[in-house]
């Protein structure tokens, strides 16, 4: 595991934002395997660390009813949900490199163009954010959220098989398929 950072910020965001205990340091782990697997250099990878840690910190500007809700968001909820890449990338912008920024920024959009907020396309969105979409989707899948249990890791490596393409960049998914054949994929412990 690389060194990241463990600063208060990090300790406050797991607090506010339930969800979020141990799934930021899952998914910049498994972030940073798979950079590595697309062949991404130590800097890269360091940005990855660290965007993977903070890609969903908007959310601490969120309502807890919003975070902590167990059925279906209603639209008025989505759509502010829908704001915390922005919300993120605000409150980074100035603190962080820029390349770290905006893998928070884009850290929704689909390769296929219908995601979040500007809905970017394919190679328009850094790979960075690509990278971090198919982490934080495979351990938002197999941890345990306000609104699902944990759901099997066959079950998540085969959705991520099939959006190849449409939500996420086939490459970065032909990477995590080789990682999920030897079982290299984080897991949350569930007790
Ligand atoms: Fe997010």
């Amino acid at each position: 595991m690389r060194e990241i950072p463990r600063d208060i910020l990090i300790e406050v965001m797991e607090d506010v934002i339930e969800d979020l205990h141990g799934h930021v340091h899952r998914v910049s782990d498994l972030s940073v395997d798979l950079g590595t697997g697309v062949g991404l250099g130590g800097d890269d990878l360091d940005r990855l660390a660290l965007a993977g840690i903070l890609h969903d910190v908007g959310k601490i500007h969120l309502d807890p009813g919003i975070l902590g809700k167990p059925g279906p968001l209603n639209e008025e909820e989505f759509e502010l949900m829908r704001r915390h890449p922005e919300m993120g990338f605000a409150m980074t912008r100035n603190r962080l490199e820029p390349k770290v920024a905006e893998a928070i920024l884009y850290h929704h959009e689909r390769y296929d163009g219908g995601g979040y907020p500007f809905g970017l396309e394919a190679d328009n969105i850094p790979i960075l954010s690509r990278i971090v979409l198919v982490a934080d989707a495979f351990d938002a899948m197999t941890s345990v959220r306000a609104y699902q249990p944990a759901l099997p890791v066959e079950y998540a490596v085969s959705e991520i098989r099939t959006n190849a393409g449409t939500q996420f960049d086939p490459t970065v998914v032909d990477i995590f398929l080789e990682l999920s054949s030897v079982d290299r994929l984080p897991l949350e412990l569930i007790a």
